[in-house]
């Protein structure tokens, strides 16, 4: 299993790329702007402490906006991967994005069926998002299986990023549903090797 964490904080990502253990970083919006840095700035940063992809996310909420932001984000560096919603317009997006040749991830996924479209999108990487659907009392766990067996059916290369991750349980659960990849807090992820 792949780990990326989940921060815009360099420190973290720094001290946590020195163990050899990390395969990759995600960002969003609200994690940028907690990071107090201009977006292109910290992320170029970040993608110089990593081989890994790093993901960078569009804000806009059409086609053509998420187009125009990708192109300035994947300009960053050979690492960027980009980050769209899953919508009609980010699905459209992700699709010409990946014909390009680009990395990209399709977050805010709360559904199998969301997650097919993703994949039929060509999307590299796919994030169910399991602590907002525990939020809501919806098995996140059942949603990360489901999406392995549809991508198993059909031999889909999009890997499946649980993301939302906030418990170390929740890192065991999608490993062992299947999930090739978790995005986690870099204080949940230190927590995997705790002792009591
Ligand atoms: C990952 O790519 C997501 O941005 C992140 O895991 C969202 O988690 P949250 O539900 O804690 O905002």
């Amino acid at each position: 299993m792949k780990f990326f964490v989940d921060t815009a904080d360099v420190d973290e990502i720094r001290e946590l790329a020195d163990t050899g253990l990390l395969d990759g970083v995600t960002t969003n919006p609200s994690l940028i702007l907690k990071s107090c840095r201009n977006i292109m700035e910290v992320t170029k940063e970040i993608c110089g402490l990593t081989d890994g992809p790093v993901s960078a996310e569009v804000t806009a909420m059409n086609y053509d906006g998420m187009m125009s932001e990708a192109a300035v984000l994947a300009e960053i560096a050979d690492n960027v991967c980009i980050k769209l919603p899953l919508t009609m317009d980010g699905l459209k997006a992700c699709k010409a994005l990946a014909t390009q040749g680009h990395q990209t991830n399709v977050t805010l996924c709360f559904s199998a069926t969301q997650a097919l479209m993703a994949a039929k999108a060509g999307a590299t990487y796919i994030s169910p998002f399991i602590g907002r659907l525990d939020d809501m009392g919806i098995d996140g766990m059942e949603l990360i299986e489901d999406i392995r067996t549809i991508y198993d059916n059909y031999d889909y290369d999009t890997q499946i990023l649980a993301a939302s991750i906030r418990t170390v349980n929740h890192v065991k659960d999608s490993a062992i549903a299947g999930a090739d990849v978790a995005t986690i807090p870099p204080s949940t992820l230190k927590a995997l090797v705790k002792h009591p």
